[in-house]
């Protein structure tokens, strides 16, 4: 824990994600008294902004909700943050925020730093090279924290790799994953290994088939430029679903210490095989009337695009626990409704007595609104004997109203103020991943495979029924 003092250097100050995540979970954190006492925080983008506009940006999405000191918390908070505006590929630049870093800092002691990358990976060695050459605090605590996209593939994330580490030692990068500061995405470790009830019935004699669903009722509006790059399975996939699933698979770990933890996770994705273009289904969203297609969007150059903005795809784990059972992986964009979820579906009861009984399925609801709820049979109550599809249903915001769950991204910063590792990604851990979907990816670019149309604000491609019953999901229990 760095309980003295704190220098946050937020590289991209002027941009979206600074605006919409790092600023607002910074205030998040002042609010609640989780910044060290002695905490500054410089913004630093290319923009040349003075303070007003400055202030203007960084409080637009900041929730102030009701409580009367919310406004004398955020002027305070304020008087913490300053900005700063220079190059990203300038030794001048760099060495005038080293500069300015030291006179904010002043004459304290402890000159510890985190610096917070907030920008696109074109610019993104320059930036690394650039703070460590030049504002790195020697003999002090230094961290870095970097966002996706880390490389495209195996190989581009691999020379990536290398080259921060040349720059960073490991234990100083902070490689965000933002689903892994979700409420229920940390709650899986508890749900599995906190009830010997879950534990008995984790695996293949027992569980028929994993879902883990992300579905998104907008598209790619704006975003068509760096989405069309990258598409969906970049976009989401082989980071935040590929870690929600490795969580739900891995085995114990041995403590809770982040190595312990991630050496679990690398465990069970190197028994993943590389997912093949067969237990794959991609789609493209096309405009209702309403709302445009995917290939309209303004922000698109390549108007003959066979990005997929959805795709299903199904992994194998080879493993005792897990041979044979089916992770079906689902991400849309502009679907008909906002959803990330976890289903679990445990298989038929044997010598089915009351014919025809559903699947028990235990549901762990990511957003909106979290949830864990598990779908049970039981005796329609009364005077009839048929068996009737029951929930027992822990909806968060029902049974916990008073706690406020806090949003992944301060969830996150605090982890790397507290300097635990545990729920950000390993060197060893991406390159895993990658393996995972790189052989795939290309082949999809190489054939050039034509994506199925689905419209905007639909379930997705008319197929996926058919796909995930293919894949042994069972939908006559679902409601
Ligand atoms: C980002 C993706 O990583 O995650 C976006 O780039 C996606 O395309 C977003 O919309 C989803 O995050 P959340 O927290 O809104 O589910």
């Amino acid at each position: 824990q760095l309980n003295g003092s704190i220098t946050i250097v937020v590289l991209g100050a002027s941009g979206d994600l600074a605006k919409k995540k790092t600023f607002p979970s910074l205030f998040g954190l002042y609010r609640n008294g989780f910044l060290p006492k002695e905490t500054r925080i410089i913004g630093y983008a290319r923009t040349k902004m003075d303070r007003d506009e400055f202030v203007k940006r960084t409080t637009e999405h900041m929730k102030l909700g009701e409580s009367p000191d919310a406004k004398k918390k955020l002027d305070e908070f304020l008087k913490l943050t300053s900005y700063h505006n220079g190059q990203y590929n300038e030794d001048a630049s760099w060495e005038d925020l080293a500069r300015y870093v030291e006179k904010i800092e002043g004459d304290t002691k402890q000159k510890n730093r985190l610096f917070y990358v907030a920008l696109p990976p074109s610019v993104f060695l320059d930036v690394a090279s650039g703070v460590r050459k030049h504002v790195y605090s020697d003999g002090f605590v230094n961290r870095i924290v970097i966002e996706k996209p880390f490389g495209k593939d195996l190989e581009s994330s691999r020379e990536l790799g290398t080259n921060i580490a040349k720059l960073f030692k490991e234990d100083e990068i902070y490689r965000i994953d933002h689903y892994l500061g979700k409420e229920m995405v940390k709650n899986l470790m508890t749900l599995r290994f906190a009830n010997v009830l879950f534990g008995q019935i984790w695996d293949s004699k027992n569980i028929d088939n994993v879902q883990i669903t992300f579905k998104e009722p907008f598209g790619t509006e704006g975003r068509g430029g760096y989405f069309d790059e990258f598409g969906i399975i970049r976009d989401v996939m082989q980071n935040h679903l590929l870690q929600v699933l490795s969580l739900v698979a891995m085995e114990r770990p041995t403590g809770t210490d982040a190595e312990s933890i991630r050496d679990e996770k690398v465990k069970v994705l190197r028994c993943i095989e590389p997912i093949k273009l067969e237990n794959a289904l991609l789609g493209q969203y096309v405009g209702n009337g309403e709302k445009p297609g995917y290939k309209e969007d303004d922000s698109l150059k390549n108007k003959n695009t066979n990005c997929p903005t959805f795709a299903a795809l199904v992994a194998y784990i080879h493993n005792e626990r897990w041979e044979g059972v089916p992770f079906i992986m689902k991400a849309g964009k502009a679907l008909n409704e906002p959803k990330v979820e976890i289903r679990i579906q445990f298989r038929n009861v044997s010598g089915d007595l009351f014919k025809d009984t559903p699947r028990n399925e235990l549901v762990l609801r990511i957003q909106p609104s979290e949830a864990v709820y598990m779908k049970f049979n039981n005796k329609h109550p009364g005077l009839s004997y048929q068996t009737l599809q029951s929930d027992l249903d822990l909806t968060y915001h029902r049974r916990y109203s008073d706690l406020k769950i806090p949003d992944a991204y301060e969830a996150l910063i605090l982890d790397v103020l507290r300097g635990d590792h545990s729920n950000f990604v390993r060197d060893d851990e991406l390159d895993a991943a990658w393996k995972i979907f790189t052989p795939i990816l290309h082949e999809i670019e190489q054939k050039q495979v034509q994506p199925k149309e689905y419209k905007y604000g639909s379930r997705g491609p008319a197929d996926l029924d058919d796909f995930v019953r293919k894949f042994g999901y069972d939908r006559s229990g679902a409601q």
